[in-house]
C-alpha cells in the first residue's frame, strides 16, 4: 500500500486505487457513447486507426506528462503551474482546463441526464417490441422535450456534487474497483449477442477495414479530439488526479494500463453498436442518439435481455459519473485551494455555476435549438470547441511545459520515483514530448482547421 502520509492532503490509498481512479475518469460515456458516434460520422475504421496512433504517440506521453505536474507540484492545476513556473504565463494553461471543465461538464450532464432515462426505460421494461423507427422517434422526442431531459441531468449534477464533496478517497475509488470491470463484461456479452445477428458482417467491416481514402483533416483532428476527450486529458484532471497520487506509485505504468482499459473499452462499444447498426439497417452516422437507438435494439434480441439493459444503463450511468466527479474535481480544487473557499463551498459553488450552463445545453437540444451558430447549436459548439479545440490546445502546452520547462532532471526524477525506478523508456518519453507530441498536434490543429492541406480535402 502506497500511502501518501507526508501530505495532510486527500489521496489514493494503493496503486489499484489510482489506476481504478484514472481509468474511472477516462472510462465513461466518451467510450460508450461519444466513440461509436464519432467513428460512425467519420468513416468506421480508417477513423479508428487514426484514433489508436494517436493514443500511443500522444496519449500514453500526455498522460503522463500530467501526472508529472500534478504529482511534483502537489496541487490543482492552475496551482500547479504557478508553483512550477512562477511569474509565468503558465497557469493560464490551468485556466483552460477550468474553462473546459464548464465546456464539457454542461454537454456531459446533458448526455448522462439522457442515460439515466435510458436506466428508467429499461427499469419499466420499455423497450419492448420497438422497432428501429421508434426507438429513434422516442429518443429524438426525449431529447428535445427541454423539462424531462433538465430534470434527469440536474439528479445527475447533484450526484457528482455529493461525491466531490464527500473528497476523494471515500467517493471515488471503492466503486471504480469494482464497477468498471463488471461494464467491461457486459459490454462483451452485448458484443456476442451484436456479433451474432444475421447481417452483422458488415458493421465488423465498417468498424475494422480502414478506407484511406476517408481520412481528411478534419477526420484527423476528429480522432485526436476523440482521443484526448476519451484520456481524460488536456485539462488538468489527470494533473489533479496526480497530485493526489502517491510517491511510489508507477507513473509510466498507470498510464499505459489506463490507455489501454479505455482503448479497450471504446473498440468493445464498438464492436457490441456497429453489427447491431446495420443488422437493423441504421445509418453509422446517426449522430448522438446513435447508441440509445442500437443498444435497446439489441437487448429486446437476447434472453434476459430485460435484466441484461437494466444491469448495463446502470453501469454506464456509474461509469459517466465516474468522469464527472473527475472533471468537477477540477473546478473545486481550485476554488478550494486558490480561492481557500472550503470544501463544501468549493463545491456548491462549482457545480451550480455549472448547472447554469448545462441547463442551457440541454434546452439547447430542442426549446432554444433556434439560437445556432451555423447548424451548431450550444450543445453541438461546446461539444465541439472543447474536444477539438481546448483540449489538443491544452495537451499541446502541457508537453511543451514538461519537454522544455521543467528541467530533465526533474522530469526523470519524477518518472522514475526519484531513482528507484528503471523508467526506461525515459528517453523515448522526453524526445516524444520535446518534439514529436507538439509537432504532430500543431499539425493536426492547422490542418483540421484548415490552414494549410495535406490530405485531400474529402468533398
Ligand atoms: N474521458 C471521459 C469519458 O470518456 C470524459 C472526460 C473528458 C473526463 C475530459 C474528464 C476530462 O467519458
Amino acid at each position: 500500500m502506497a500511502i501518501n502520509v507526508k501530505t495532510p492532503r486527500d489521496s489514493f490509498g494503493s496503486r489499484l486505487g489510482v489506476i481504478a481512479a484514472a481509468a474511472g475518469s477516462a472510462i465513461g460515456l466518451g467510450n460508450i457513447w461519444r466513440f461509436p458516434y464519432v467513428a460512425g460520422e467519420n468513416g468506421g475504421g480508417a477513423f479508428l486507426m487514426v484514433y489508436i496512433g494517436f493514443i500511443i504517440l500522444i496519449g500514453v506521453p500526455v498522460m503522463i506528462s500530467e501526472f508529472v505536474i500534478g504529482r511534483s507540484a502537489q496541487r490543482n492545476p492552475v496551482g500547479a503551474f504557478n508553483s512550477l513556473a512562477p511569474k509565468t504565463l503558465w497557469p493560464l494553461t490551468g485556466f483552460l482546463g477550468i474553462i473546459a471543465a464548464f465546456s464539457i461538464l454542461a454537454f456531459y450532464t446533458t448526455v448522462s441526464g439522457w442515460t439515466l432515462e435510458y436506466l428508467y426505460l429499461a427499469i419499466t421494461d420499455s423497450f419492448k417490441t420497438k422497432t428501429a423507427e421508434n426507438l429513434a422517434m422516442s429518443f429524438e422526442s426525449f431529447r428535445t422535450s427541454g423539462l424531462r431531459p433538465l430534470i434527469w441531468q440536474n439528479i445527475f449534477m447533484f450526484l457528482t456534487a455529493f461525491i466531490v464533496y464527500r473528497g476523494i478517497r471515500n467517493g471515488i475509488e471503492k466503486y471504480s474497483k469494482i464497477l468498471m470491470p463488471l461494464l467491461l463484461l457486459i459490454i462483451i456479452i452485448l458484443g456476442i449477442r451484436s456479433i451474432t445477428l444475421p447481417g452483422a458482417g458488415e458493421g465488423l467491416l465498417f468498424l475494422f477495414k480502414p478506407d484511406f481514402s476517408k481520412i481528411t483533416g478534419a477526420v484527423v483532428l476528429e480522432a485526436l479530439g476523440q482521443s484526448f476527450f476519451s484520456l481524460s486529458i488536456g485539462m488538468g484532471t489527470l494533473i489533479t488526479y496526480g497530485s493526489y497520487i502517491g510517491k511510489n506509485v508507477k507513473l509510466g505504468n498507470t498510464a499505459l494500463s489506463v490507455s489501454a482499459a479505455d482503448t479497450l473499452i471504446a473498440i468493445l462499444a464498438g464492436v457490441a453498436i456497429f453489427p447491431a447498426v446495420f443488422a437493423f439497417g441504421i445509418a453509422p452516422e446517426s449522430g448522438t442518439g446513435l447508441v440509445f437507438i442500437a443498444l435497446p435494439l439489441i437487448f429486446e434480441q437476447m434472453t434476459g435481455g430485460y435484466f441484461f439493459a437494466l444491469i448495463f444503463f446502470l453501469l454506464l450511468s456509474i461509469a459517466a459519473l465516474t468522469s464527472t466527479i473527475s472533471v468537477l474535481e477540477v473546478v473545486t480544487a481550485y476554488l478550494s485551494e486558490e480561492l481557500s473557499l472550503g470544501r463544501k463551498k468549493a463545491t456548491l459553488l462549482a457545480a451550480s455555476s455549472i448547472a447554469v450552463l448545462g441547463v442551457a445545453c440541454t434546452m439547447s437540444q430542442g426549446p432554444w435549438s433556434g439560437i445556432s451558430v451555423g447548424d451548431k447549436n450550444l450543445f453541438d459548439l461546446l461539444e465541439m470547441i472543447s474536444a477539438n479545440i481546448i483540449l489538443p490546445l491544452g495537451g499541446l502546452l502541457i508537453v511543451i511545459f514538461v519537454g522544455w520547462h521543467l528541467s530533465k532532471e526533474k522530469v526523470f526524477a519524477e518518472i522514475s520515483n526519484q531513482g528507484n525506478l528503471k523508467a526506461g523508456f525515459r528517453y523515448l518519453y522526453l524526445f516524444i514530448v520535446k518534439f514529436l507530441a507538439p509537432v504532430a498536434i500543431a499539425f493536426v490543429f492547422m490542418h483540421g482547421l484548415g490552414l494549410f492541406r495535406f490530405f485531400g480535402s474529402g468533398d
